[in-house]
């Protein structure tokens, strides 16, 4: 690809790949059927339809349209081989806390090379202290997992790391539980599966930071059927291109603006970026909104702390934002970058430092100089989806030609964004 002249255009994103295999997953769980609807057909979440219909529930999809037909807490059937999760986190580490607390089943859930090598100890250890019965690789640090259903008991757990896929594993174990479920520490994952579960008739709730999850004595989580909003982490991709692209104008709409998801467009304001939030509305129990972005003069600025978690994915395009910034910018306390899909400490800095920016990794992130004039080269996106779109955005300003190998790799989460990118960039 080479940088557009224009880049001008209305955008739906597609839905929230978070709450899309949350509302397949929790459905499934539920006495009776459900509609979801702009439901994020990509990679990640079809792994997840195909793992709960190898557990017996049965589920429709036509495009973004999906039934499923929830077959009740105790109705998921012992799957007949091995769960195949694919490239995705979500759906691994939620099915292995979700299977934990069935009595009698017995699975071995992996995937591919890259979820092969994340880390596991982060659910195993405190589901085991629940009282599930768990292995894997490594002493239980890699998959292939194998669960062996079992009753799980009610605790405490002081989260060591903000994790929403940590936090969702302990909540989906504790469904089937005998007790409550008291979750404190780093709580600051985002917070979707608290919200469906209270949406589902749960009994939920979050003081201070402190999350006391009661579990339904014999009764199953009601069916929830409701449109996805629009998921900001792709959203992002197009909020960076317009605010670094010299004549720009993109609007994203029906945008997910949950708190615990939101920081991406707090970052890129206090950078300077030129952005109007209109239409104000509420989506599936979330707040959604339309975005725009005008081209923008940036200026650095420092990411960390309480802001990680709630622009964790968004990282890797925001990177780019500081290369073009003026100024310097510094990412800290952002370790769980090394735990992702690839190291993308590594992986972005390598990317950065390859058209042309100045960055130096460090432990827990990275420092950025800004004012590069970014050179086109190839790319590598690593079968890491998220750095496949970061290297689309830094092509829509890079001189020469950018080329992206395993381009194909957006799939996993953004289906569509290459048809997306063509249709608003004008040469
Ligand atoms: C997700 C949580 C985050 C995020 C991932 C999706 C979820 O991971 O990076 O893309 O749906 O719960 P962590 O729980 O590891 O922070």
């Amino acid at each position: 690809m080479t940088a557009p002249r224009r880049l001008r255009g209305v955008i739906e994103v597609p839905g929230d790949k978070s709450i899309s295999h949350r509302a397949i997953m929790f459905n499934a769980l539920a006495e009776g059927s459900a509609t979801i609807s702009h439901f994020l057909a990509g990679a990640d979440c079809l792994s997840t339809i195909s793992c709960m219909r190898a557990l017996g529930v049965e589920i429709e999809r036509a495009g973004e349209q999906v039934r499923v037909h929830g077959v009740g807490l105790r109705g998921l059937r012992e799957p007949a081989d091995l769960l195949d999760c694919g490239n995705s986190g979500t759906t691994l580490r939620l099915l292995t806390g979700l299977l934990a607390g069935q009595a009698g089943m017995f699975a071995v859930l992996s995937g591919d090379t890259s979820l092969r090598s994340r880390p596991q100890q982060r659910i195993v250890a405190p589901l085991r202290a629940l009282g599930a019965v768990l292995d894997g690789r490594q002493n239980g640090d890699r998959a292939p997992l194998m669960v062996r259903g079992a009753a799980i008991r009610g605790g405490r757990y002081e989260l060591p790391v903000a994790s929403a896929q940590v936090k969702s594993a302990l909540l989906l174990a504790a469904l089937s539980g005998s007790g409550p479920l008291v979750l404190n520490g780093r709580t600051d994952g985002r917070d979707h599966t608290e919200r469906m579960f209270s949406a589902m008739g749960l009994d939920i709730g979050n003081q201070a930071g402190t999350i006391t999850f009661t579990p339904p004595e014999s009764r199953s989580p009601q069916p929830l059927s409701l449109r996805v909003p629009g998921d900001p982490s792709s959203a992002a991709f197009w909020w960076v291109a317009a605010a670094i692209h010299p004549d720009a104008e993109l609007t994203t709409t029906g945008v997910c603006m949950n708190p615990s998801r939101s920081g991406a467009l707090e970052v890129l304001r206090a950078m300077g970026a030129n952005i109007t939030i209109e239409h104000e509305r509420n989506e599936g129990g979330e707040p959604v909104a339309d975005i725009s972005v005008r081209s923008s003069n940036l200026r650095g600025t420092t990411i960390g702390g309480a802001l990680i978690p709630r622009l964790i994915d968004e990282i890797p395009v925001l990177a780019v934002a500081a290369a073009c910034a003026h100024g310097d910018t510094l990412v800290r306390d952002a370790a769980e970058l090394r735990a992702k899909e690839t190291d993308r400490v590594e992986t972005v800095a390598n990317g950065l430092d390859a058209l042309g920016a100045t960055v130096e990794p460090t432990g827990d992130g990275m420092g950025l100089t800004g004012g590069a004039s970014l050179r086109g080269t190839t790319l590598d996106s690593h079968h890491d989806h998220r750095l496949a779109m970061t290297w689309a955005v830094a092509g829509l300003v890079a001189s020469g030609e950018t080329r992206i190998e395993g381009a194909e790799a957006v799939d996993v989460s953004y289906p569509g964004f290459w048809e997306t990118l063509n249709r608003i960039a004008e040469s």
